[in-house]
């Protein structure tokens, strides 16, 4: 397996603070929620969270669906929210969008549970037709359907601590 660098440090490092001053001018006047979709996204919720440099409600929800590079088509909610969402403002922060499945199951579990907006931002936007149609509300790249980890996300558990994300190759022929 070999790791190839597709979305730099420093690439990471300038965008954020552009996500978050674009989500800091669209939230202003409002209370804010944040649920951080573990654990993909928390390199990422911490980043932009320190960047948004306003006050935030801040919750996680655990959910997962990977197994190796390919989705099992069943997301399963892990760990809810433990706040109440009711009439809150909130935003869903993710790692990827790739199928929807996740998020869509994501936005699901928020809305029912009353919350006034939902808004949803994710780091990598995967340009591949979605099984759910869901559409992120905030963006930090757009990658085409290869399967990446670093910066939190991760394969089968590693690689979460890249500074920088990179393209998994996998060898067809061996797959360990
Ligand atoms: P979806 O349900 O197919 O949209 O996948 C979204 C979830 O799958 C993300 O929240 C990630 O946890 C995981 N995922 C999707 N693509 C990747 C990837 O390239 N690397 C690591 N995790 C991924
Ligand atoms: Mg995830």
């Amino acid at each position: 397996m070999k790791l190839h660098p597709v979305i730099s440090e420093e690439q990471i490092r300038r965008r954020i603070p552009e996500l978050a001053s674009q989500i800091r001018s669209d939230y202003a006047g409002r209370e804010l929620t944040i649920i951080g979709a573990m654990k993909g996204s928390l390199f990422f919720l911490v980043d932009l969270i320190r960047n948004l440099d306003r006050p935030v409600c801040v919750d996680l929800i655990s959910v997962s669906s990977y197994r190796w590079t390919a989705t099992t088509g069943k997301p399963e909610i892990q760990m809810p929210v433990s706040i109440d969402l009711r009439g809150r403002h909130v935003l869903i922060v993710d790692d990827v969008l790739d199928t929807g499945l996740t998020l869509g199951h994501v936005l699901c579990h928020v809305r029912e549970r009353g919350a006034e907006s939902v808004g949803v931002c994710v780091l990598l936007i995967k340009k591949v037709p979605r099984t759910v149609d869901i559409e992120a509300d905030y963006g930090g790249f757009e990658l085409d359907g290869e399967f990446v980890v670093g910066y939190g996300l991760d394969l089968d558990g590693a690689h979460r601590d890249l500074p920088y994300i990179a393209a998994v190759e996998t060898d067809q022929n061996n797959p360990c």
